[in-house]
């Protein structure tokens, strides 16, 4: 099967998940733009839900297919949230990111009960870090906080090049107005350590290990769906 075939059949299990009347974050990404499509037609069918989008690109898309959309504003507490993700290891931590959202999808996940990961087999490893990891920075002193970033790696000993992220030969902008800095360490057998380091460096907005946030993922192989879960 297709890598899109896959990410349909992940969205398609994880839409089962879903019942009428429940408030729902809605992630960001080609796995999750199947997964609402996949919602679009229950909605027209009569499922009576309301989305809270974490991207402009989302919510875009969602209103094209009219889903209900509300914000965190209106609607602080969501039941679930469905989203996908670059990388997952065996205990569901994550590295999100790879499109930009990762600041209002950790927002959102963690304003939710429980949070659904849905992707192809691709994105399932032993360790993460393969994915270089997005580090959503403040613009205000871009210098001084890549090099923290850089000194914080160091005394983990992860090494690796901390880029900033370009797009069209502009320095990309999130959905917040940030910068990100895309972090290649190849390993990080210490998730719990970098994401503190990172936590601790101010003009570091929000990083992209999603930890302790995802109960359960639908992984989508050529053997079918791999359901991964955390007590
Ligand atoms: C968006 O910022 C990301 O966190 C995505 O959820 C992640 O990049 C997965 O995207 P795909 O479903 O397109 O692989």
């Amino acid at each position: 099967m297709e890598s899109a075939e896959l990410k349909t059949e992940a969205a398609r299990a994880a839409l089962s998940e879903v019942e009428s009347g429940m408030r729902l974050g809605i992630g960001t990404g080609s796995t999750a733009e199947a997964f609402v499509h996949l919602l679009a037609e229950k909605v027209r069918s009569g499922m009576e839900i309301i989305g809270v989008p974490t991207s402009e690109r989302t919510a875009q898309l969602c209103e094209k297919l009219s889903i209900p959309l509300s914000d965190l504003e209106r609607t602080p507490h969501l039941d679930l949230t469905v989203d996908g993700a670059d990388e997952i290891d065996g205990s569901l931590a994550l590295i999100k990111g790879g499109g930009g959202a990762l600041l209002r999808e950790k927002i959102v996940a963690a304003a939710s009960d429980r949070m659904i990961v849905i992707a192809d087999a691709s994105k399932l490893v032993e360790t993460l870090g393969q994915y270089p990891l997005p580090i959503e920075v403040n613009l205000f002193g871009l210098g001084a906080t890549s090099r923290a970033i850089e000194r914080a790696a160091d005394e983990l000993e992860l090494t690796g090049p901390v880029s900033l992220r370009m797009t069209d030969g502009e320095a990309f902008v999130t959905d917040g107005g940030h910068y990100i800095m895309d972090a290649s360490f190849g390993r990080i057998p210490d998730t719990r350590a970098l994401s503190n380091a990172l936590y601790a460096i101010p003009g570091v907005v929000e990083h992209g290990l999603f930890l302790g946030l995802a109960s359960k993922a639908f992984v989508a192989g050529s053997e079918g769906i791999n359901i991964l879960e955390r007590s």
